[in-house]
C-alpha cells in the first residue's frame, strides 16, 4: 500500500519536474524566435540601407567632384535628406515586421511609388542603355504599406538593371486594375533566368551575382526577392515570375484591394 502511494508521489513530483522543464523551454523558444526575428530584421534592414545608400554615395560623389555646379551640389542635398527619411521609415517598418507588428495599409496612388523609387535610386538609367517605359493608370491606388511597397518595386527595378547590364535595354512598369485585385508587372529585356534556377531564386541567399565577375560588377547577397515575397506575402497577394533566358523576365505581383 506504501508502496503505491511513495510511486503515486514520485510520479506527481516527475510530472511537476516535466512541466516546469517544459514551460522553461518554451520560454527558451519564445526568446529564441525573438532573437531569430532580430537577425532577419537586422538582416533586411541591411540589406534596404544599403540598396538607398549606395546611389547616394556616388551622387555625393560627383557634386564633391563638380563642386562649381550649384545645381548638382543641391540636387545631391535633397536626395541625400530624401533617401535618409526613407531609411528611417524603411527601419521602422523592417522591426514592426520582425516584431509581428502590423504595419499600417492605405490606399496609395502606385505612381508616385514608383516615381519616388526613381529619384532614390538617382543614377539615369539612360546612362546605362536602358529604357523605361512606365504604363500605370494616373489615378491607380494600392491598398499597401506604401514604404514596403517601395521595396519591392526597388528590388525588382535593381535586379532587372542588372539583368540588362553592360548591354542596356528596356524596363517596362505596368499596372492595371481587375474586379478584386491590382495586377503590377516590372518586366526587363535582360539576361533572363535560367530555368533550374526558377524555382529558387526567391529563397534567401539565392544569388547568381557572387563574384565581381558578374555583368554588373556587384555581387549580391541573395536577399532582395526574398524580401520581396515576405512583403507581399504580408499583403496577401502574390509575387510570381516567368523568364526566358536571353530574353528577359516579367515579374507580376497581385495585391488585393483594399477597404
Ligand atoms: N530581373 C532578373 N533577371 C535575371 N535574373 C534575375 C532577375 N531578378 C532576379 N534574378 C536572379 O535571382 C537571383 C536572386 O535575386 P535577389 O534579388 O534575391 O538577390 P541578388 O540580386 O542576387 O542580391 P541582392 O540581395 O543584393 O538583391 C539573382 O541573383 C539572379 O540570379
Ligand atoms: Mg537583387
Amino acid at each position: 500500500m506504501t508502496s503505491i502511494i511513495e510511486k503515486r508521489v514520485c510520479l506527481h513530483r516527475k510530472l511537476a519536474n516535466q512541466q516546469e522543464q517544459n514551460s522553461a523551454l518554451k520560454a527558451d523558444v519564445i526568446q529564441l524566435q525573438a532573437l531569430a526575428n532580430l537577425g532577419t530584421a537586422s538582416y533586411m534592414i541591411a540589406h534596404e540601407i544599403n540598396n538607398l545608400l549606395t546611389p547616394l554615395a556616388s551622387y555625393a560623389d560627383l557634386a564633391l567632384q563638380n563642386p562649381e555646379d550649384k545645381l548638382l551640389v543641391e540636387k545631391a542635398l535633397r536626395k541625400t535628406v530624401r533617401n535618409c527619411e526613407r531609411a528611417t521609415k524603411v527601419m521602422e517598418s523592417m522591426l514592426a515586421m520582425a516584431n509581428g507588428q502590423t504595419n499600417e495599409k492605405e490606399n496609395t496612388q502606385l505612381i508616385s511609388l514608383v516615381e519616388d523609387v526613381f529619384t532614390c535610386l538617382c543614377r539615369d538609367f539612360a546612362k546605362d542603355g536602358i529604357t523605361v517605359e512606365i504604363q500605370i493608370p494616373e489615378g491607380l491606388t494600392v491598398w499597401a504599406v506604401p514604404v514596403q511597397i517601395q521595396q519591392v518595386l526597388m528590388n525588382l527595378i535593381l535586379n532587372a538593371r542588372d539583368a540588362m547590364l553592360p548591354r542596356g535595354g528596356i524596363l517596362t512598369i505596368k499596372a492595371a486594375e481587375n474586379a478584386d485585385s491590382v495586377c503590377i508587372e516590372v518586366r526587363d529585356t535582360g539576361s533572363g533566368v535560367e530555368p533550374a534556377n526558377l524555382e529558387n531564386i526567391f529563397k534567401s541567399f539565392f544569388t547568381t551575382k557572387a563574384d565581381e565577375n558578374s555583368p554588373s560588377g556587384y555581387s549580391g547577397s541573395g536577399l532582395g526577392l526574398a524580401f520581396c515575397k515576405r512583403i507581399i506575402d504580408a499583403h496577401n497577394g502574390c509575387i510570381s515570375v516567368e523568364s526566358k533566358p536571353g530574353e528577359g523576365s516579367t515579374f507580376q505581383i497581385t495585391l488585393p484591394v483594399g477597404e
